[in-house]
């Protein structure tokens, strides 16, 4: 069994160790790597993907991996999906790419973890109960997993979410700003940022830190700064705003890639 995933501040991370724990010959294989790939064939009998919910849908990138990704028809294939407050059409955005392969999501699971997006901030003090919960429910998710049940996808599937999620990512690259990436002079030129970078988009120089054009919205680079350094537009992190699960390292994250 192979468990495909995505991940920018470590929720998904956590939850593809978890489900490990639980699903003893799962093999964890991070999306990232995949990247160069123009196929990726995978003949097993349980498929996993397990990724963040970005703008109401599934991220870019986790969309043009399951594009490329070519599976048996009769695999039975689950989706883990985590949001701060809804998935919007994401599961049904993966079903609809499975489909067109012939075969399909059987069973997805949505779990609510700290939202990081910065915009939205999940209180601190409702974080551990969220972990908590997280862990149950995966135990819960595995022993289904391991019966092969199908279960209905939660969210919508409303054509409607994925033009609403559009918009929200225009207005944050545009109005908010997102795509203008910069240090502040808080910056140490410590190199983090550029290798948690899932897309290697950040490149640091002694004086400087540059941002590319291929960024998948991560938030990566934000949350994993030491010193909270980097603005998005108007956005920048603040102890607040600031979140990565508390499981997982900067070192996990670069392991990604
Ligand atoms: C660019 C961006 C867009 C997001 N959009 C949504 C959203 O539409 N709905 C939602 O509930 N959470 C949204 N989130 C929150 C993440 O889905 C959530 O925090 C997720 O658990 C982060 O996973 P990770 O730690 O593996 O990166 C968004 C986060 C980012 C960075
Ligand atoms: S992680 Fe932060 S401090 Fe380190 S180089 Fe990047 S922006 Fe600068
Ligand atoms: S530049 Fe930042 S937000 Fe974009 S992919 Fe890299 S780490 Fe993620």
């Amino acid at each position: 069994m192979n468990l495909y995933y995505f991940s920018g501040t470590g929720n998904s991370i956590a939850i593809v160790r978890e489900l490990q724990k639980h699903l003893k010959d799962a093999e964890l294989s991070p999306i990232v790597r995949h990247l160069g790939d123009d196929e990726v064939r995978d003949d097993s009998k349980v498929i996993g993907l397990v990724a963040p919910t970005y703008y109401m849908d599934i991220p870019d990138i986790v969309r043009n991996f399951t594009k490329k990704l070519s599976i048996k028809k009769n695999a039975f294939v689950f989706a883990v999906i985590h949001y701060g407050v809804t998935p919007g059409r994401a599961f049904h955005s993966l079903n609809e790419l499975l489909l067109e392969k012939g075969a399909k999501l059987n069973a997805g699971f949505g779990i609510t973890l700290p939202d990081n997006s910065i915009a939205l901030k999940t209180p601190i003090r409702k974080q551990p109960e969220m972990h908590a919960l997280m862990s149950k429910t995966l135990e819960d998710i595995s022993s289904m997993v391991l019966k092969k049940r199908s279960i209905p996808l939660p969210g919508s599937s409303s054509q409607l979410l994925g033009v609403n999620g559009k918009i929200g990512s225009f207005v944050l690259r545009k109005i908010f700003g997102t795509e203008r990436k910069r240090t502040t002079s808080d910056c140490t030129h410590c190199g983090i940022c550029e290798r948690v970078c899932p897309m290697n988009n950040i490149t640091v120089y002694d004086d400087d830190v540059s941002f590319g054009d291929n960024c998948a919205d991560c938030f990566a680079c934000i949350h994993w700064c030491p010193e909270k350094a980097i603005r998005y537009g108007i956005l920048k992190v603040n102890s607040k705003s600031h979140y990565t699960n508390p499981a997982v390292c900067a070192a996990d994250m670069m392991a990604q890639k």
